[in-house]
């Protein structure tokens, strides 16, 4: 019997090594998945060089080639609902989806964060967990709801603080664990389907 794999496009704005770990996931043959599509937000940057020596498709939605936030975020939607996904995943993509976007794709679309949810949303999570002095702290993946890092856990990670950590260092450690959670993760999710119940992601 053939099954036919989930579909993800992936949005990044870096280097992509979370959009690397779901692109190795993929090329196992029991991995439910398939990386159908690569969005950014900007063009020359690492993640879309991984996406190209994949061969998966890649979008730019630049919002500097747009009039308004609004404008972009439709335009975003758009070149995602091409690519006909079951699940979008933000692996690093360093922008806030509006609701256009997230209208479009209810409660399928996961993010994830460095840093243990609630604490210490935005773009610094490992700098700013380092700076409050927490022992641990780790990586969220949620569904994007229309706040910054509030959405509801669908799993968290959380390796230690070391005493001579800085943020390169704990953001790599992060890294390490983020990487394979989001790989299982998305399995999961694919594979078990889900409901969102309040603040509570169940599995069905
Ligand atoms: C990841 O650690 C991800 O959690 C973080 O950017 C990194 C991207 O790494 N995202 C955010 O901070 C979003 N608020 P990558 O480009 O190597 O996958």
């Amino acid at each position: 019997m053939i099954v036919a794999r989930a579909r993800v496009v992936v949005l990044v704005s870096g280097g992509g090594t979370n959009l690397q770990a779901l692109l190795d996931a993929s090329a196992a043959i029991d991995y439910p998945a398939n990386v159908v599509a690569v969005g950014a937000d900007r063009p020359g940057i690492a993640a879309l060089d991984r996406a190209a020596v994949a061969g998966i498709p890649t979008f730019i939605a630049a919002p500097s080639h747009y009039n308004d936030h609004r404008s972009w975020d439709v335009a975003l939607a758009n070149a995602t609902a091409a690519y006909r996904p079951d699940l979008v995943v933000l692996a690093g993509f360093m922008r806030l989806v509006g609701p256009a976007f997230l209208e479009r794709f209810p409660g399928l679309v996961i993010n994830t964060h460095p840093a243990l949810s609630p604490a210490f949303p935005g773009m610094h999570g490992p700098r700013d967990a380092l700076a409050y002095g927490v022992k641990i702290t780790g990586c969220t993946i949620f569904i994007v709801d229309d706040g910054i890092d509030t959405g509801p856990v669908v799993a968290p990670v959380a390796p230690p603080v070391l005493d001579n950590d800085a943020e390169a260092s704990l953001h790599e450690r992060i890294k390490e664990h983020e990487r394979e959670l989001l790989a299982l993760t998305v399995a999961e999710l694919v594979t078990d389907r889900y409901r969102i119940e309040g603040r509570k992601v169940v599995r069905r």
